[in-house]
């Protein structure tokens, strides 16, 4: 297929273009690179040996977005365009609404004028709320949009309903949403991998520039959750295999049976914040200096899915494990992004 990758050049973006030429398809990537860097699109091309066609478009530009619509007949939208911090979402939660919900809208809007049928969206575990049960799996939700924690979370359930809504009303348009639980790691390249501006929010990100001496110290947010070391225990998915999982959903649009379709992307298995630490030494042969500090606010104590849906369905199941996780992880960080 060709494949219109909206946010192609940010970090699951970026794997997932390169796991799409990995199965012969094409891609036409647009991003305003207001998370994300052009060096990352060119690192792409020198994995996967192929120039990709590249437009700097903000996707709540309809005019230009159109003119990239016109001009690339692509059979297929991947959407990562969205904005992603938790915490920022907390503080300028109208920039996340106007750019997550107008651009999904702008995207859906100009495939119907182009009869494109066939759409892909990165949704989050979050939409699962505060209040579900780990292992969490696709029935276990009714979108209860109460228990969404942040605005960021909000946007994610809201495209979700808006792309619900969009399929019942119209039989050919095909959606298929994929709900990640925790992405970490990097390309075994080390040519991509995550690279947030500023300060990490995340742990992973954290780890990494502890580990390499950028950071003095991790703060570990709690060690009296309801867990088996106290801290809070999450399912980390390798990036890779995240990517992979787009290409395997691909198969959805060749099915008759339905026209929404939803995956937890996961492992099913959940690491602590601690075991995380160890695994990353261990991997990386550095120490990781931590404190234990208060809850974060808006953390759970658990999160991880039930996989097998994504396996019966899709064939697809993670096959990385926390090890490659923190190594790749850390081979980027010491020595990537060139
Ligand atoms: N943590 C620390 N120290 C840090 C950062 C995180 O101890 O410096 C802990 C957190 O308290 C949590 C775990 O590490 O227990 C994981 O935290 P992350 O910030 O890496 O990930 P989250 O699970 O909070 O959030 C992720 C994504 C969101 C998504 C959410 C789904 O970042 O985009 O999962 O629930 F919405």
């Amino acid at each position: 297929m060709r494949i219109l990758v909206a946010g192609g050049a940010g970090y699951i973006g970026s794997h997932t273009i390169v796991e799409l030429y990995a199965k012969g398809h094409t891609v036409v990537c647009v991003d305003n690179l207001y998370n994300a860097k052009l060096s990352a699109v060119k690192n792409v091309e020198k994995i996967v040996g192929k120039k990709i066609p590249f437009y700097k478009v903000d996707c709540c530009d309809k005019k230009k977005l159109r003119a990239v619509f016109k001009k690339e007949k692509v059979d297929a939208i991947i959407m990562f365009q969205g904005y992603k911090a938790v915490g920022e979402s907390v503080k300028i939660p109208l920039k996340y609404y106007r750019n997550n919900i107008d651009s999904a809208l702008t995207i859906i809007e100009l495939m119907d004028e182009f009869n494109i049928h066939n759409i892909m969206f990165s949704s989050s575990a979050t939409v699962y709320g505060k209040n579900a049960k780990s292992p969490i799996d696709e029935n276990d939700e009714a979108l209860r949009l109460n228990d969404i924690t942040n605005p960021y979370g909000e946007t994610k359930a809201m495209i979700e309903k808006i792309l619900m809504d969009k399929a019942n009303s119209d039989s050919k348009f095909k959606a298929v949403i994929l709900r990640y639980f925790n992405p970490v790691g990097a390309h075994e390249s080390a040519l991509i991998g995550e690279d947030p501006n500023g300060l990490p929010n995340n742990l992973m990100p954290y780890i990494a520039k502890v580990a390499t001496g950028k950071l003095p110290f991790l703060n570990v947010y709690g060690n009296n959750y309801k867990t088996k070391d106290g801290t809070g225990v999450r399912d980390y998915i390798h990036v890779v295999d995240l990517a992979k999982g787009h290409v395997s959903a691909l198969k959805c649009y060749k099915e008759k049976k339905k026209n929404i379709y939803i995956y937890n992307l996961g492992t099913g298995r959940g690491t602590s914040v601690l075991e995380l630490v160890n695994a990353y030494e261990k991997a990386s042969g550095k120490k990781v200096k931590y404190k234990i500090v208060g809850r974060r606010a808006g953390d759970v104590d658990k999160l991880y899915c039930k996989p097998k849906k994504a396996k019966t369905e899709l064939g697809w199941e993670a096959k990385l494990n926390i090890e490659n996780m923190c190594k790749s992880s850390y081979n980027y960080e010491n020595g990537g992004r060139r």
